[in-house]
């Protein structure tokens, strides 16, 4: 294994301890052994999360006059997913281990070196049989013996009480095979060989109703997305929008990842935080603008324009959530992926995914895609439910039109269906009957789907935050000091409230009076044990960003001047300054919120 890799694992088993220490995040049933690829938040994470889930729901909707906000069921009729596409290809290519059952997606498997060693079967003196072969990769620098102590055991584990002790079951008939430099076709932990690569749908099943039969057969959402198209006609209706608008939702998520890992990167519950943003086709940015702006390297994407088609509004939206992420603090570890055209599904236009820097490497945050009018028209085709929506200032430009521009209109659609290399070109019988519709103001909206998850933004804060410095205490002592430099909006505890001396009375009031006056803007700590740089050293491991001391100057004793004011601990810069009582709130809401 490489340093970079092994320090990367170092650095994820720290986070991964941090988390657990401080409350962060545990292991789901840890007390009976875990449950693979979940996860629960701990009183600094639930903070964490619930703050990262207000910004983002501050920003995409509160602070927007075009985004709406929407909070739908997880289980929804299932008919929704047939039409999404998800019963039939939301499903991870996979593959088994012919020894112990286990999948691994296929694109997860590493090349690996080695020797075959094949075996006709086992048998153990319990009577117990295995009557097939067996093909194991002793993997470069591995001893023969450890090899088949590996398989037994692997073998014993599959078998159950049946074969009896793992020691005493015998490999039958051992041959050594070929040595194989790069190859992908054995489990990358067990050894064994893989099986073809099959399909492997994600969504977890369940069942609505008492009988639990395949009639009642559901599915936890795989993504909040669907939801919003699904009730896209409620939200138009009762909310009078215009197009261009947006909903937005947060919620959980479920999918039975194969092989969920990275801590909570990849999960099989997690929380989803989906903006589908519905814009006008091209089309009718044309007849009412009479242009559609190009993207050109430098546009201006401020303010949204009347004449923006799909390509701007994609980029306002990639732009919109690159500030988004720097107003979190992870502005400088982001990075881009442009899928290319061979990368994108046929429906989608383009789609960019937002990374960032994870110590086990750069990994996708969100996805922006541009989806056109695929999931309102495949729900709109299943439910019979029209997904029109009418726009009367499109009717009243397309009346202006005269029949060659309108046929020109069509003739330049034709030829870009034509062109397409993808799905199956739109037949020109539908091309002219969705004009019809088009020029009488009529049509189903695009969307673009900014999509992100938030427990990958947790994870991804936590990361770029965590940092460790050496610090020599009085007595020369070496200590590894962990900070955790969250951005004080994310932070869970925003100040930590510390009297000086928790046995001096006027300094223990006078600290749970700051307290009192703090805690009903934003969430604090109050800590009077131990010495003020134990507590100072505490709050910092939890990401507080700030901190609040109370000494003899606050009561007075220092003279008039200095009555009533506190130090105040800038954690990152380790600063103290002194500020009024009275200064406090107005000092630091606005670095919190
Ligand atoms: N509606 C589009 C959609 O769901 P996606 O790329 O599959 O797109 C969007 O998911 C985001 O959800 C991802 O960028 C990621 O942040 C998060 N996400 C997806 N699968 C996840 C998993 N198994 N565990 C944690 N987060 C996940």
């Amino acid at each position: 294994m490489s340093t970079d890799a092994k320090n990367a694992i170092a650095q994820m088993e720290k986070i991964v301890s941090l988390c657990k220490r401080r409350g962060f995040i545990f292991q789901s049933s840890e007390i009976y052994g875990g449950c693979g690829g979940v996860w629960d938040y701990g009183p600094l994470g639930a903070e964490l999360k619930r703050n990262l889930r207000n910004v983002w729901w501050n920003t995409m909707t509160r602070e927007r006059e075009d985004v709406l906000g929407l909070d739908a069921s997880i289980l929804m009729n299932p008919a929704i997913w047939k039409a999404s596409g998800h019963v039939d290809t939301f499903a991870d290519l996979m593959r088994e281990c012919s020894l112990t059952n286990k999948r691994v997606r296929a694109d997860h498997v590493e090349q690996q070196e080695g020797v075959v060693m094949n075996y006709s079967g086992a048998q153990s003196p319990t009577g117990w049989k295995l009557s097939r072969p067996i093909a194991v990769l002793m993997k470069k620098g591995e001893h023969i013996e450890s090899l088949r102590k590996r398989v037994r055991t692997l073998i014993a584990s599959n078998a159950g009480e049946a074969a009896g002790k793992v020691e005493e079951i015998e490999l039958l008939d051992e041959a050594k095979g070929d040595t194989l430099e790069k190859t992908i076709d054995f489990h990358p932990e067990t050894g064994g060989a893989l099986g073809e690569a099959r399909p492997f749908n994600l969504m977890l099943k369940t069942y609505l109703g008492p009988t639990a039969t395949e009639a009642d057969v559901t599915y936890l959402r795989p993504e909040t997305a669907q939801a919003i198209f699904a009730q896209f006609k409620n939200v138009y209706d009762s909310s009078r929008m215009k197009v261009p608008f947006g909903i937005g939702q947060i919620g959980k998520a479920f999918r039975n990842e194969v092989t969920p890992k990275n801590f909570t990167f990849r999960s099989r519950e997690f929380e989803q935080m989906e903006l589908e943003f519905f814009i006008k086709p091209d089309e009718a940015v044309e007849i009412i603008s009479g242009e559609v702006m190009a993207w050109s390297e430098g546009a201006d994407l401020s303010e949204p324009k009347p004449n923006w088609g799909w390509q701007m509004w994609h980029r306002y939206w990639v732009d919109q959530r690159t500030k988004f992420y720097e107003g979190i603090g992870l502005g400088d570890v982001l990075e881009y992926y442009w899928q290319t055209p061979e990368d994108l599904a046929h429906y989608a236009r383009a789609c960019v995914d937002i990374l960032c820097e994870f110590p086990f490497g750069t990994e996708e945050l969100e996805g922006i895609a541009a989806r056109g009018d695929f999931d309102l028209a495949a729900h709109q085709s299943a439910s019979t439910k029209s997904q029109e929506i009418f726009d009367e200032e499109l009717k009243n430009a397309a009346a202006k039109l005269s029949d060659e521009q309108k046929e020109a209109f069509i003739q330049k659609r034709l030829a870009a269906e034509a062109a397409k290399t993808k799905g199956q070109p739109m037949p020109e019988a539908a091309v002219r009957a969705w004009f019809e519709r088009l020029f009488k103001g009529n049509y189903v909206p695009h969307v673009i789907e900014p999509s992100a998850g938030l427990d990958r933004m947790a994870l991804a804060v936590i990361a770029k935050a965590f940092s460790e410095t050496e610090k020599v205490d009085d007595k020369g002592k070496k200590e590894i000091i962990t900070v955790l430099r969250l951005h004080p909006r994310v932070a869970p505890i925003k100040v930590g409230v510390f009297p000086l001396l928790k046995n001096k009375p006027e300094l223990v009031a006078k600290a749970r009076e700051v307290y009192a006056l703090l805690k009903k803007h934003m969430n604090c700590f109050y800590d009077e044990t131990a010495s003020i740089g134990r507590r100072y050293a505490r709050q910092d491991e939890a990401g507080t960003p700030f901190g609040i001391t109370i000494d003899f100057e606050t009561c007075g004793e220092k003279g008039p001047e200095l009555q009533d004011t506190v130090t105040l601990r800038h954690r990152d810069s380790n600063e103290q300054e002194r500020v009024k009582i009275s200064d406090l709130l107005g000092k630091l809401l606005p670095l919190v919120s």
